[in-house]
């Protein structure tokens, strides 16, 4: 991996086996999705590591008890539609107090630019710590143009979750997001002349949704 990057590549032996599964060509659907899930959820345990706590004090059955509570910003998860929606559901069993908006974008064939076509947010956006997640990040523009968006909107603390990463596409969200952490499972070797990442794992979108 070229060293410029700055990313968080989760090493983790569950998420680097889950996500060779994925990779696989023969993975249906189904297997697809649950992987997918369950790889979000372990990624979601590693990325919320340095969440702030608070001591409280709560009754046991038996006795007081000095414990730790979650405390800081809510949380607000924000995938792009489509490929992004298949990590909902394993973050917000992780964080199940996250409120939940939508990007809509879609990448042109042609130019690779993305196309927007929704948003809808919570309303306290400026309140929240998001995490937009989508399992694709190739060239960056459809992750550079959700945050962009999401700050327009007064986002003011973000994270970016993806599966596999281009470097193409760290080094774009690192030039136009300095302030964006980037956490991916893996950083692949380049994009081949239709902007996939190779090796990859193919259209992500279509190998969840079976629109292939
Ligand atoms: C895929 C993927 C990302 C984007 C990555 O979505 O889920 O959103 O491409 O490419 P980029 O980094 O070059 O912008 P796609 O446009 O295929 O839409 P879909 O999720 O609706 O299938
Ligand atoms: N979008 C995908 O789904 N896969 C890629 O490899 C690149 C963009």
């Amino acid at each position: 991996m070229a060293n410029d990057l700055r990313v968080n590549v989760i090493t983790h032996p569950l998420v680097q086996h889950k996500l060779t599964l994925m990779r696989k060509k023969e993975t249906g659907s189904k297997d697809f999705r649950e992987l997918l899930e369950e790889i979000a959820m372990l990624m979601a345990y590693e990325i919320t590591r340095d969440f702030p706590l608070e001591e409280v004090t709560v009754e046991t059955p038996v006795a007081p008890c000095k414990a730790k509570m979650l405390t800081g910003k809510k949380v607000g998860l924000v995938p792009i539609l489509r490929a992004g929606l298949g990590m909902v559901g394993g973050v917000v069993r992780m964080i199940p107090a996250a409120k939940v908006g939508h990007v809509g974008l879609y990448r042109d064939p042609e130019t690779l630019k993305p196309v927007e076509y929704y948003c809808k947010l919570p309303g306290d956006v400026s309140e929240r710590a998001f995490i937009v997640t989508d399992p694709m990040l190739a060239t960056g523009g459809s992750a550079s143009a959700a945050l962009t968006l999401l700050k327009e909107k007064g986002a003011k603390s973000i994270i970016l979750m993806c599966l596999v990463a281009a470097p193409e596409g760290v080094r774009l969200i690192n030039e136009e997001h300095p302030d964006v952490p980037v956490y991916v499972a893996s950083v692949d070797e380049r994009l081949n002349e239709r902007g996939y990442i190779v090796p990859g794992l193919g259209d992500a979108g279509d190998r969840i949704f079976g629109t292939l």
